[in-house]
Order: structure tokens, then sequence, then C-alpha cells
């Protein structure tokens, strides 16, 4: 009998494979072998009163999510795609099975932990419906509750779902981020701005870029080189002709307080003069094909190896050939970029690894989208090992997985220099802060094609207000240093950037939450708004925390935007013009091609320094102003955090400087938030400018030691600003400026 049962199967097994290619699969050339047979595993939600769901990256696709039925689910699996195109459901680089839904009544999350290849199915019975066919609905009363329905299906694995119930929007954030954890916190230098291309060619090209931004006055933090730079495309190393002195070129840089990213890919030459191979080899490191022997494949290099990141011993070791001694040629100013980690293997089907290579036990089908995730795991503690555990690392990744918030930041990859790229990265990097992700980015300026310069100076003042600030091109692309489209453009560049480098207070303050509670640095208009239904579908602006509205102008020739402000009873702040604006209307501004629309709250405080100099380092000590936007019943809150912006002193011994800014009954005041720290500061308020004020007839400083001293100020009658001249007093002090 049991001989039967096994003859049967054997039989039903063969019938399969011939039929349904159920034990082995042919795509194009490629076959994929199942020794476990085949396998999925799926689940049905049932999202009652839900007509909009969010999340799942990576796609380019809009915010609010589309219903599928009828056409292709969004796929989550981590793919190197040539040149993507924008409002797809399509598998991209990194993948987060964590979708979160949103009503005026409740926000929730559903994060399905599974890293094989993963498909969401999306239906609505409201979708396709016109917002007039739901009023008719409404009116005859016929409407049914609305409802999505979702369907998960993984290839592999088990089912292992968390559901977060908020109910609030930071409810589930905080939810997500118990799970998988909060958002490193960058270094404060990171969060300004980098420039890359593919490739800075040498030393001399080096130098020359990092000159022409002194010469034209454009402050910048990070110069990126891309693979050219190695020897032969062996990480780790430099090309010795066209880089013959890197500490020379690092400490150049550190001389001007500024720093330097390097490339190291997850693809190693197989070469046996290759010390990093042998290496890998010798300790069995590599991902194995089904065979047991090292799987390989194509790549920049060539033939190249794929180390097994799964493999704890593998990342220690991996992290270990960070340290100074054995990155010939590396020092502390140096941070690194890991690209093609899905990985990208050339001759592999659809560009990626082998499902049946083996991960020790595991096949690639069943942990595929966590193999980006360990690469930028075991390169960020590779950078905080060899800094003694003192230094927080910096490190860019393309392929990511839940969780890689905690180490470091990633890019929309290869977008292309298109109007349309250039409006799909507001949803993108939205899409990721909502599943814990803050700090993202798009290739500024489009990585292929070449951007028309109003394309390009568009992008520069959009990316000054997304989180991760980069311009980056393909190696076929003309130059585009910021400086090489004439005077005028020259000037609308260093503005956006100089935008950027002033408002660094905030979007470090901003970060340290990120990285404290797992709110979003950049989020979408519901979030701080949540009953407010004509905000859930908005791709098209966005808030910086709770205080900031930017709406980019992303369409050619624009004259102007219409951008809505939300909140019944409030009030905004046009940051340029300092115009007063009531919320809950959409407003007509007119444009020029000088800079985008932002607003800041009324009731907010908000830190800035106005000296922009070539570098965040060189600002360090350099003095706040403070913004105070106030609110209809003249109240306003702010914060400020500040530390040595590049070491873990400020968890480890707490180690930073927290105040809060309040204004009410016309007096501002500043007090600590952070009793036990010691840290202090050279920095002083040196201007506290108050929007929506009106004219005191005197304005006093009080301190905590009883001195009083009076502020001299300037009243602009016609727009409400009061501006108070030197307050003068440390930032990391206590003081109340009176106004009677
Ligand atoms: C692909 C990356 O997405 C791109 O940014 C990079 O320039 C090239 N690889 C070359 O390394």
């Amino acid at each position: 009998m049991a001989d039967g049962v096994t003859h049967v199967s054997e039989k039903a097994k063969e019938d399969e494979k011939v039929e349904d290619g159920m034990w082995e699969e042919t795509f194009k050339s490629h076959t994929d072998s199942k020794p476990n047979g085949p396998s999925s595993i799926s689940l049905d939600f049932s999202l009652p009163g839900v007509e909009n769901v969010y999340g799942i990256p990576e796609h380019a696709d809009s915010l609010k999510l589309k219903a599928t039925d009828g056409g292709d689910p969004y796929r989550l699996f981590n793919l190197d795609v040539f040149q993507y195109e924008v409002f797809n459901p399509m598998a991209l680089y990194g993948a987060i099975p964590v979708m979160l839904s949103h009503s005026a009544q409740r926000t929730m999350g559903i994060f399905w932990l599974n890293a094989a290849e993963t498909w969401v199915d999306i239906s609505s019975n409201t979708a396709g419906k016109t917002v007039f066919g739901q009023m008719l609905d409404y009116v005859q009363g016929s409407s049914e509750t609305p409802q999505t329905d979702v369907r998960w299906i993984s290839e592999s694995g088990i089912i292992d779902v968390f559901i977060m119930l908020g109910p609030t929007p930071t409810d589930v954030f905080s939810q997500y981020a118990s799970l998988t954890g909060t958002q490193a916190f960058p270094p404060l230098s990171a969060l300004a701005y980098h420039q890359c291309r593919w490739n800075y060619n040498d030393q001399e090209d080096v130098a020359a870029v990092d000159q022409g931004f002194d010469d034209h006055d454009i402050p910048y933090d990070f110069i990126w080189l891309d693979i050219e730079h190695t020897d032969g495309k062996r990480y780790f190393t430099w090309d010795p002709h066209k880089f013959p002195q890197p500490k020379d070129m690092l400490q150049g840089l550190l001389d001007k307080r500024r720093k330097m990213v390097t490339i190291v890919d997850p693809h190693i030459k197989v070469d046996s003069s290759y010390k990093i191979h042998n290496e890998i080899r010798s300790k069995g490191f590599y991902v194995k094909s089904k065979d047991g022997g090292d799987y390989e494949g194509w790549c920049w290099p060539g033939n190249s190896g794929y180390p097994d990141f799964t493999n704890p011993e593998m990342r220690a070791w991996w992290a270990s050939m960070f340290a100074y001694d054995q990155y010939e040629g590396s020092m502390e100013n140096m941070y690194t970029w890991n690209d093609m980690n899905e990985p990208s293997v050339f001759n592999g089907p659809e560009v990626t690894m082998h499902k049946d290579a083996l991960h020790g036990n595991w096949e690639n089908r069943d942990l595929h989208n966590l193999y980006g995730f360990y690469v930028q795991r075991a390169t960020a503690e590779g950078l905080i090992e060899r800094s003694g555990g003192v230094e927080r690392p910096f490190v860019l990744a393309r392929a990511f997985f839940a969780g890689s918030q905690r180490y470091g930041a990633v890019w929309t990859g290869d977008n292309a220099a298109e109007w349309d790229h250039l409006k799909i990265s507001i949803p993108m990097c939205l899409s990721l802060g909502l599943v814990g992700v803050s700090f993202c980015g798009a290739d500024v300026g489009g990585f292929f094609k070449s951007p028309s310069t109003e394309l390009l100076v568009r992008w520069y003042q959009t990316g000054a207000y997304q989180p991760f600030f980069r311009a980056h091109a393909h190696l076929d692309t003309p130059r585009r240093e910021p400086w090489l489209f004439g005077p005028e453009n020259t000037a609308l560049i260093r503005e956006a950037v100089r935008q950027r480098y002033a408002l660094l207070p905030y979007w470090y303050q901003l970060f340290y939450h990120a990285h404290h509670s797992g709110q979003p640095v950049m989020r979408p208009l519901w979030v701080e708004y949540p009953q407010d239904t004509a905000t859930f579908s908005m791709d098209d602006q966005f808030l910086l925390g709770r205080d900031l509205l930017v709406h980019p102008v992303t369409e050619e020739g624009a004259r102007g935007v219409t951008a809505y402000l939300p909140g019944k009873g409030e009030v905004w702040f046009d940051v340029h013009t300092f115009q007063k604006h009531n919320g809950a209307q959409n407003l007509y501004i007119p444009v020029t091609i000088s800079s985008i629309p932002v607003f800041q709250r009324g009731g907010s405080i908000i830190p800035r320094k106005a000296r922009v100099r070539r570098s965040s380092s060189c600002m360090e000590h350099d003095p706040y102003t403070l913004f105070v936007a106030l609110s209809p019943k003249r109240f306003a809150q702010g914060e400020l955090y500040i530390d040595d912006g590049h070491t873990f002193n400020f968890d480890k011994q707490k180690q930073f400087i927290h105040r809060r800014f309040s204004f009410a009954n016309n007096a501002l005041s500043s007090r600590n938030l952070a009793p036990g720290s010691q840290f202090t500061t050279f920095s002083w308020i040196e201007k506290i400018v108050i929007l929506g004020a009106s004219k005191p007839s005197k304005a006093t400083l009080k301190t905590p030691d009883g001195k009083e001293s009076l502020l001299e100020f300037e009243f602009d009658a016609s727009m409400s600003v009061l501006t108070l001249r030197k307050p003068g007093v440390n930032a990391g002090l206590d003081w109340t400026v009176v106004l009677q």
C-alpha cells in the first residue's frame, strides 16, 4: 500500500511537471528547480469602512494604492529594473510588506512578515465611483458600506501577520516601530546636500568639483565615488592610476569639513588575486548554487560571487573589512553606498539571483527580499565598529526590506530626467515614510537622460525639501554640476541648496523624533489631519513634521500651483513672503522659477541657521533664528534639538540639548526637555521673527539669574512681522522674552 502511495504521488509529480511546471519552471532561458515542490500561501483581509490603503513600497505609483481587480497585483520582489515605468505596480528594488488603511474613523496596519516573492491584490467596492456617484448614493440612501479587500500571496514560507490596530496614524507608526525598530539617527551632515555622478573620474576631478562649489558659493557635504573608482570593480580597492593617493584626497575634504562616500557593492569579482574573493571563498561564505558549488553570476566586475549576507559569521567578517587597516585608503570622513543589493545578477532570471540558490539550507526563494537588508546591516555595523562603537554610520542602499530603516538611507534607484519622475518622487518617498523608512530620496536631476534646465532647477527645489538630498547622473549623460547652466540657474540652484542648509536644525530635530518614536519625517497631510477626506489621495504636496507644508512645482512651464492648506480655523504663513493664509482652502499661488511654495503652520516655532557656509559642519557653532508663526489665538510651540552631530553620545550618555519653545500670553520662553544632560553649545539665539504679531511697546529678555534687558525690534505693519534683534542668549539656556 505504502509503495502504491509513493508510486501515485511520483506519478502526480510527473504529471504536474509536464502540465504546470510546478516542480520545475522555465523562464526565458532560466530553469528554476523546485526540490521542495510547489508552494504558496495566501490570506484575504476584509476592511469594512475602508476606502484608502497605502504603503507596500517599492512601487513607482500613486500614494493611495489602486484597486488591482482586473489588472496586475502590486508585486514585492527586489529587482534591478532597467528604466522603470511610473504609475505601475511592477516590482522595484525594495520590498516592505506593510499596508496602512486609513479612514476618517481609524488608521490600521497589516504587516505580512514574509521575504519571499509576494503579490498584493486590492479590490474595493467604491473604486471607480466618482464623487458625484458617491454623493448620489448618499442622497438616495443606497450606499453600501465602503469596503476594501486585500489578498496577500507569497511563494513560500509561513503566514506570520501582525495587525496594527491604531487607531491613530501616530499609534500605527509606534506599533510598527515596536516590531521593526526606528529610523537610524544619521550624522547631521548626511541630511545636507550630496553631490554624486557616475563617475567622478579621478582625484583631480574630485578636487575641481569640490573647488567649484566654493567658487560658486554653494554648500555641499558629501562627494560620491561610483564603481569606476575601484581597481577593476574590486570593491574596497582604488584604481591605482586615477586614485593613487586616496588619503590625500580625503584629507583635502576633511580640511574643508566635507566628506566622501565610496560604493561597495555585494557582488565580488571571482579573481584569485583579489583578497576579498579569496577570503570569502576559503571561508565558504558565498551563496551556493543548487548543486552545492559557489553561485556565480555576471555583474559589473564580470564573473562574480555573492556573499551570503544572511549568515551572521559572514556579516561579522564583512563588517571587519571596513576597519581602517583593512580598507586601505579609507578615513573617518568616508562612508558607504551599497548598490545592486537586490541582488542584481545581469545574467540571472529577471536580472536577479536564481530562486534555487542556497543560503545555508534556505533557498533564495524563501528570503529573497531580505538579502539587501542584510547587506546594508553588515555595512552599517562595519562603519560603527571601525570607530570603536563611537560614530554613527551612514550607508545608502538600493534594496531594502521591513526594518531597513535601522541601517541608513535608501533611494528610488534609476529614475529618469523626466517631469513624471520628479512627480513620482513625492508619493514614492511618502509611501516609504509610512512604513518606517524616513531617510529616502530620489536622484536629483534624474539618473537616465539629461534634464532641461527648468527640470533640473525644479528638481533641486523639490529635493531640498525631501529627506535624502543627492544629485546623481548616469555615466553617459553630460556633466551637470550646478554651475554649468549659466549664472541665473546657478543662482537658483544655490538658493535651493541654501534653503536646505538654513533648515537643517529642523530636519535634524525631525530625524531625532523619527529615531525616537518612529514618526515619519515626510508625511502625507492625512497623518496630521486624519479626518480631512480632501487629503486622502494627495500626491503633489506633503508635510515635513507637523509644521512645514511643501508643494513642489512639478509641471513644465508652471505659472502657478493650487495648494491645499488644511485645518479649519488654522492659518499658514508663506515662508518666502510671510503672507498669512487661512486653512481649509485650496489656494492658487502664482509661481516664478525662483522657488516653490512652502508654508509654516500658525502655532509652530521653527529654528533655522541664517548663515549658510560651505558645509553643515562649518555651521556647527552658528547662531539660530527662531521663526515663530502665531496661531489665530496667538499661541505657538516648537523645539530645538542639538548634539555633537555625529556620535552615539546622544544615546549612550544622553549628551544633547532639547528645548521646548512656547509662545503664550505675549511671552516666548525656552524650557529644558532634557534635564539630566550636561551637553553645552556655543550657539546662541541671534534673531526671533514672529509672524502674525502686533506691535509691542517694548520687548524684555529675562534670564533665570534675574537679569532683564530690553531688546531692539522692528515691526512690519503691512505683514504683521515682528523681528527681535540679538536676544544673544545661549541656545542651551532658559530664557523668556516678554512683549508689552
Ligand atoms: C546602478 C545604480 O542605481 C546607479 O545609481 C549607479 O550609478 C550604477 N548602478 C553604477 O554603479
